[in-house]
């Protein structure tokens, strides 16, 4: 059995089966052909972190596929009263086939996986965001933009840098992450990721010039400054992050019809201008959808895979 808790557990052949899955799951939606790949299946969802798009998304999603969704706020169950992580996984391993978790430490997914039965998805932690990074890259192949790829991330050294870290070193593209001082990816994430990248080929590159990291690109992509958690930094990081915005001159330095990704929700004014976001917002929009064929291929390949 698998879980799909960061792309790191998943190899290049993995990610492009599960996203060639998503494309032919998006064209029978497109058609509104609902195969029930997972007929009477039960997802659990566990959330303690808001959500629009990972809980629309999985909710429509397995719907769609012919099963059904429990939506478990940590507000309502008695985990948000201090039962522990591990009994829960242990009575929805008896109860449901398919958990998905939003939480704060990676290393809560690892504890639910580890007393699990069935598999976990992670729905973001402080470290990855995998799901997400599915959806971009299938945004990314669907425009055509795969070949040679060049992916400039400006922002945080957060869990989508981290996750765009995973992604491109796997894959085996281009990847440059300007991040203010004192915002840095994860060392350890950052040495994995050039591990990989030995195997792959890809060519990872961290700086605090978003300048240098936008030169040509073909792809540029950036998220929220204050992330969910670190609301009390807010004053703090929106001044440290000053000169980091994607703005109409930064996009200027990347490749002329380069495409911006936002993993969404944006704050204009701050990592990224309205301009550049309104100019590019079919593709966000399309990033956004994607959420939903993507997780749809992954419950089902996690399915077939037990
Ligand atoms: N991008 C993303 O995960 O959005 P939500 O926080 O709305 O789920
Ligand atoms: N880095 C953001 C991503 C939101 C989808 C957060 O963790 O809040």
């Amino acid at each position: 059995m698998r879980h799909f808790l960061t792309l790191k557990d998943f190899s290049k052949e993995e990610i492009l089966e599960i996203i060639a899955l998503a494309k032919d799951i998006k064209q029978e939606t497109k058609k509104r052909e609902y195969k029930p790949y997972l007929k009477n299946k039960v997802l659990g969802m566990i959330f303690e972190k808001s959500s629009t798009r990972t809980r629309v998304s999985f909710e429509v999603g397995i719907y769609q596929l012919g099963g059904t969704a429990l939506f478990l706020s940590t507000d309502d169950i008695q985990l948000g009263r201090g039962e522990p992580l591990r009994d829960t996984a242990r009575v929805l391993s008896r109860m449901v086939d398919i958990v998905m978790i939003r939480t704060y430490e990676q290393e809560r997914l690892e504890e639910f996986a580890k007393y699990s039965s069935i598999p976990l998805i992670s729905g973001l932690s402080d470290k990855y965001h995998p799901m997400q990074l599915l959806a971009d890259y299938m945004t990314i192949c669907e425009y055509g933009y795969d070949d040679n790829l060049s992916v400039a991330y400006v922002g945080d050294g957060n869990n989508m840098a981290h996750s765009w870290l995973m992604l491109a070193a796997k894959i085996g593209f281009e990847l440059r992450i300007a991040t203010p001082k004192g915002y840095e990816t994860d060392k350890k994430v950052l040495s994995d990721a050039l591990e990989f990248a030995k195997i792959s080929g890809a060519k990872i590159v961290v700086s605090h010039n978003p300048a240098e990291a936008v030169k040509d690109a073909k792809v540029v992509t950036t998220d929220t400054w204050v992330s969910m958690g670190q609301e009390s930094e807010k004053v703090k990081r929106q001044n440290d992050f000053r000169g980091f915005m994607v703005d109409k001159n930064m996009m200027d330095y990347a490749k002329k019809d380069a495409m911006f990704l936002h993993c969404l929700p944006a704050y204009r004014g701050f990592e990224v201008s309205d301009e550049v976001f309104e100019e590019h917002s079919k593709e966000i929009f399309d990033e956004a959808e994607n959420r939903l064929h993507a997780q749809k291929a992954v419950m089902v390949w996690l399915d077939k895979h037990r």
